[in-house]
């Protein structure tokens, strides 16, 4: 089990222009939840909430990687046993930066994918709109594709890889999230040494309960925060 987990959001690809959910003009400021990402929502408001995952899917096209994804791809290929990654985006910038598959965990979904409502069967497209994949159909059994992605409601499959390192790591490091969806505040409890980092203190966070807190963007924060992570490995 590994000793370390790096956890982050939405604010790690906001250097890459990807607009966050809840900072002031975030995603959720222009959109409601209960519209597009709610169990429920497709049934009810199908076009526009396929419409709202077109866009950030043909969105993510341009965008790149940027410092804090890449040093953190290179620490996980330093240390692949003793540092998990995961995440709540559902971003390609991990990817983009050189993370195979099976070094990342998306707590959320994958915005390149789309899951067929019946059998299940998930398929990579890349950044095209659901309609221009087998028009939204599913090529093994016919039924309606939708978004890879977990809507408030629905069941986080991935949250139990989350419980199992979060009860074996020591050290926890939290980059880019309000905390809102992920309570991080009972996860830095739960760890020995806690790192958070953040552009600015959250209501969500009670930042006394981490051993450490660097309020900057995350690209100026990294290197400091790598420097921590490898001190800790390096005292076992
Ligand atoms: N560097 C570091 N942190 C940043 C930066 C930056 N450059 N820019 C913004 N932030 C921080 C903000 O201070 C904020 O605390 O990132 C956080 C973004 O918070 P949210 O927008 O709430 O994103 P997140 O916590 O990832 O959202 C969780 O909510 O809607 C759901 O499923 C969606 O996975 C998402 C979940």
């Amino acid at each position: 089990m590994s000793k370390v987990l790096i956890l982050s959001g939405a604010g790690i690809s906001a250097e890459s222009g990807i607009t966050t959910f809840r900072d002031s003009d975030g995603l959720w400021e222009n959109h409601r939840i209960e519209d597009v990402c709610t169990a429920g929502c497709l049934e009810t408001n199908g076009e526009a909430t396929h419409k709202f995952y077109d866009a950030r899917r043909q969105d993510l096209q341009d965008k790149e990687a940027n410092y804090a994804h890449k040093l953190i791809v290179e620490l996980k290929h330093k240390y692949p046993d003793k540092i998990t990654v995961m995440t709540q985006n559902v971003d390609d910038l991990f990817e983009k930066a050189g993370m195979k598959e099976d070094e990342i965990i998306h707590l959320h979904g994958f915005l390149t994918q789309l899951r067929c409502t019946v059998c299940e069967n998930i398929y990579d497209i890349g950044y095209k709109k659901h309609n221009e994949y087998h028009n939204g159909n599913c090529p093994n059994c016919g039924a309606e594709l939708r978004p890879n992605i977990v809507f408030f409601g629905e069941a986080a499959p991935e949250y139990d890889k989350l419980t199992l390192a979060l009860n074996s790591c020591e050290l926890i490091v939290v980059i880019g999230t309000s905390g809102n969806v992920l309570d991080v505040t009972y996860f830095a409890q739960l760890t020995d040494r806690s790192i958070l980092n953040n552009l600015e203190p959250s209501p969500a966070i009670d930042d006394s309960y981490f051993t450490k807190a660097y309020y900057a963007k995350a690209t100026q924060a990294i290197a400091y925060i790598a420097e921590d992570i490898e001190e800790f490995l390096n005292d076992f």
